[in-house]
């Protein structure tokens, strides 16, 4: 109780409630809170009690355009085969995800668009409870393409409008007259595209929202300094919402106060650290293209000690670590129980020394690993200058 002690002198009293035992301050409406609170004696009880953390969870953030983004996303890339993408979509629904990711380039948009459209008529979901999520591929990531790209994801998931549609990565692929079928070089190699800037894409994306095709448009795989950019080139709408690598061992902080800074929410790809993939080709001491492994995040003894101690899977522990962060997470598996146990992060809490084992998880740099997956699967694509190995 000392912080309370300390702080209640000076506080009015509509905030003593922010201040208990379990929680002390919450930073719910810290801000406000600040502004008549005697910050001196606020900021001295922090920095000797480091009692200064979020446990609340939030359900869900609010984005620029006023809409609610729910925390817990479902990511649907990666699935083996159409039928158990359907499956796992239909359990997804049913334990309560509300929040589903997908993107033009996963190829499953259609999977998706057939589960949705049996809900719908069913009566079991309406439209306007879901948070849908789609991207704008490299080879449409031009202003003559985005249209054409949008409209054939729209077709697919059989809707009118996704509530946030994210430029996929900032490269731009050339593509032959169809718009759609990337060019190679003599060696196979992607050719990139130069002829239109971040900028030109991002106003053609804002008109996509005046047509009413999107209630929101964001970024993904941008660095901090192109998060400026698109934000500072804005018209009207800015971005809502980036979507990056981000886990305990890569949680990204300088990319994260640019967002915060710029009303951009933040959303973890990646949040278990993708043990799907085994390995990926990066650059080690030994040098570029060495296979090296993922971190093992859903194994690590910080973690699962963590997990031990609350009763929850390693996995919970890592979700639930960011979303006291503030931070949207998005975990993919095609496992019934496992769609269930990720969903399952309220009710309790992970407390000031749990998040700060977890923080020291940290790698920097070297936890990234998404910048070698692109250019791995379309070689040539680190070419344009707007590419981004780590951001
Ligand atoms: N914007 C981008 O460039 C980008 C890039 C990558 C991913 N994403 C999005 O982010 C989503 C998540 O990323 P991700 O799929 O790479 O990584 P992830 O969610 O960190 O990891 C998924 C892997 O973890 C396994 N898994 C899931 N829950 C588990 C649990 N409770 N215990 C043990 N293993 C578990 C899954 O296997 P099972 O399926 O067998 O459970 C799958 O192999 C994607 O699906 C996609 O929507 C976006």
């Amino acid at each position: 109780m000392k912080c309370a002690i300390w702080c209640a002198p000076c506080t009015p009293s509509r905030y003593i409630k922010y201040l208990n035992p379990a929680s002390w301050i919450l930073w719910l409406d810290f801000d406000t809170a600040l502004s008549e609170i005697n910050t001196t004696y606020v900021f001295f009880a922090a920095k000797n009690c480091n009692f200064l953390h979020n446990f609340n969870m939030k359900t869900s953030l609010k984005l620029n355009n006023g809409s609610e983004m729910p925390m817990v996303g479902y990511g649907m890339w990666q699935s083996d085969t159409p039928e158990e993408l359907e499956s796992a979509l239909n359990t997804a629904l049913a334990v309560g995800y509300r929040h589903f990711d997908t993107a033009w380039g996963y190829r499953n948009e259609d999977v998706f668009g057939r589960v949705l459209k049996k809900w719908f008529a069913e009566g079991k979901v309406k439209r306007e409870e879901l948070f849908i999520v789609t991207k704008l591929p490299p080879t449409g990531n031009h202003p003559d393409r985005i249209e054409l790209y949008l409209l054939d994801s729209l077709k697919a998931l059989q809707l009118d409008y996704v509530d946030l549609y994210l430029i996929h990565n900032p490269a731009t692929i050339k593509t032959q007259p169809d718009g759609f079928t990337p060019v190679r070089d003599a060696n196979g190699r992607i050719v990139v595209d130069t002829s239109a800037t971040l900028e030109q894409s991002w106003w053609k994306l804002e008109e996509q929202v005046t047509l009413g095709r999107c209630k929101a448009i964001g970024l993904s795989n941008f660095s901090p300094e192109q998060v400026i950019r698109i934000c500072k080139c804005a018209k009207s709408i800015k971005p809502a919402n980036h979507q990056v690598e981000l886990n305990a061992s890569y949680p990204r902080k300088e990319l994260r106060k640019v967002c915060a800074a710029n009303g951009v929410t933040v959303t973890a790809f990646a949040p278990l650290g993708s043990p799907g993939r085994k390995i990926y080709k990066g650059y080690t001491a030994t040098g570029a293209d060495s296979i090296v492994p993922i971190p093992p995040l859903l194994t690590d003894p910080v973690v699962t000690r963590i997990a031990g101690k609350h009763g929850k899977t390693p996995a919970q522990v890592l979700l639930r670590f960011l979303g006291q962060l503030d931070i949207i997470t998005l975990a993919k598996s095609v496992n019934a129980d496992r769609i269930k146990s990720n969903f399952a992060l309220t009710g309790w809490e992970l407390d000031s020394q749990d998040m700060a084992d977890l923080d020291g998880l940290d790698l920097k740099v070297e936890g990234g690993t998404w910048g070698f997956d692109w250019k791995n699967a379309l070689g040539g694509i680190e070419d344009h200058p707007e590419f981004q190995l780590a951001g």
